[in-house]
């Protein structure tokens, strides 16, 4: 079964209810649930081969050697599967993300849940889909949103051993419909910190932190209605509500955490104004200064067409759903 490379491809995803904090940081355990949308126009595509010939893991991310980091963060990742397997083998890992070239999209959560299903099944686990996915939280917590298709949902659980910390699919006649309009913001931004530094440095130092927690469940219960009932405006608003309360939160921590960029308050203020004008359109960011929002398939092209106009603007992508995660079958990788 080891001899064998396994290649699985998962796509990334946009929360809509964001997760912004932990209740456990050793075991990766979020503070709240979360709400996303899975997107098939990013997809990342991963290769494991356990390797008995091998004395150290080899991770090769687009086409390189992957930074010490990405590396380590592997490596640890890889040895969580090698624990439950019963195995020592390194493993060969080729990581490649089909996103529109220089995006500077975070690339985790479809990394982390491409890894945890190529590793598993290489690894001969047969884990289902709540096992799978609290695994891949331990890699990075958006991650165990990526294993499934469709809007998605993080339930965080209350077992200290996270076994119940999984995210399971949310059915809405809205997923045909939905499109994420992703506005990438360029312009020699400084480097950004990333979400797991920032998140503990904003529950440990913001005074907002607390206010932000109490109006997730909320916002959770709210954003499930809108998906039960089909109605993309009430899921915008609640979209665009939290994702303003969670970049509250971060400015707020000391010192202050700011994503934005003067592109980014642009594009706010241009979905904003576009709304006025009638069209459904709803603005969310993540650890990053890149603007995505969320609208109707008919509204899309248009959307694109007066976003990518706000100066800053790099490039726009179009996305709908994404599906599941899945293996890919040899001969047929892209
Ligand atoms: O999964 P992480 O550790 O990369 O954190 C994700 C953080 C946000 O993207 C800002 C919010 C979210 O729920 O995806």
């Amino acid at each position: 079964m080891l001899e064998h490379a396994v290649t699985a491809r998962a796509c990334a995803n946009i929360a809509l209810v964001k997760y912004w904090g932990k209740r456990d940081a050793a075991r990766n355990l979020p503070a709240a649930g979360s709400l996303s949308l899975t997107l098939d126009a990013l997809v990342t595509e991963t290769t494991v081969h356990f390797d008995p010939r091998l004395t150290a893991d080899r991770f090769t991310l687009d086409g390189g050697a992957a930074a010490p980091g990405a590396a380590a963060r592997t490596t640890a990742f890889l040895d969580l599967v090698r624990q439950r397997a019963g195995i020592t083998t390194r493993a060969e890992v080729t990581s490649q993300n089909h996103f529109p070239t220089a995006s500077g999209l975070a690339s985790s959560a479809s990394g982390f849940a491409a890894l945890a299903l190529a590793a598993t099944v290489a690894a001969g686990l047969e884990l289902d889909h709540p096992a799978l996915s609290a695994l891949a939280r331990q890699g990075s917590g958006s991650a165990a949103r990526s294993l499934r298709g469709g809007f998605v949902r993080m339930h965080a659980g209350t077992a200290n051993d996270g076994t119940d910390a999984f995210a399971t699919p949310v059915p809405s006649a809205l997923c045909d419909d939905v499109r994420m309009v992703i506005c990438i913001v360029g312009g020699g931004a400084p480097k950004q910190y990333g979400s797991r530094d920032a998140m503990s440095h904003t529950e440990a130092t913001s005074p907002l932190y607390r206010a932000w927690l109490s109006c997730v469940d909320q916002d959770l219960q709210t954003a499930h209605a809108a998906l039960a009932q089909a109605d993309l405006a009430a899921l915008g608003a609640v979209t665009e509500g939290n994702a303003c309360a969670m970049h509250a939160s971060a400015i707020a921590a000391r010192p202050s955490i700011l994503y934005w960029q003067p592109t980014t308050v642009a594009l706010l203020h241009a979905v904003r104004a576009l709304r006025a004008d009638g069209l459904a359109a709803w603005a969310t960011m993540d650890a990053g200064p890149h603007v995505k929002v969320l609208c109707h398939q008919r509204d899309a092209a248009a959307l694109a067409t007066a976003l990518s106009a706000t100066p800053g603007v790099t490039s726009v992508i179009i996305s709908k759903a994404g599906s599941d995660a899945s293996i890919v079958p040899q001969g047929h990788l892209r």
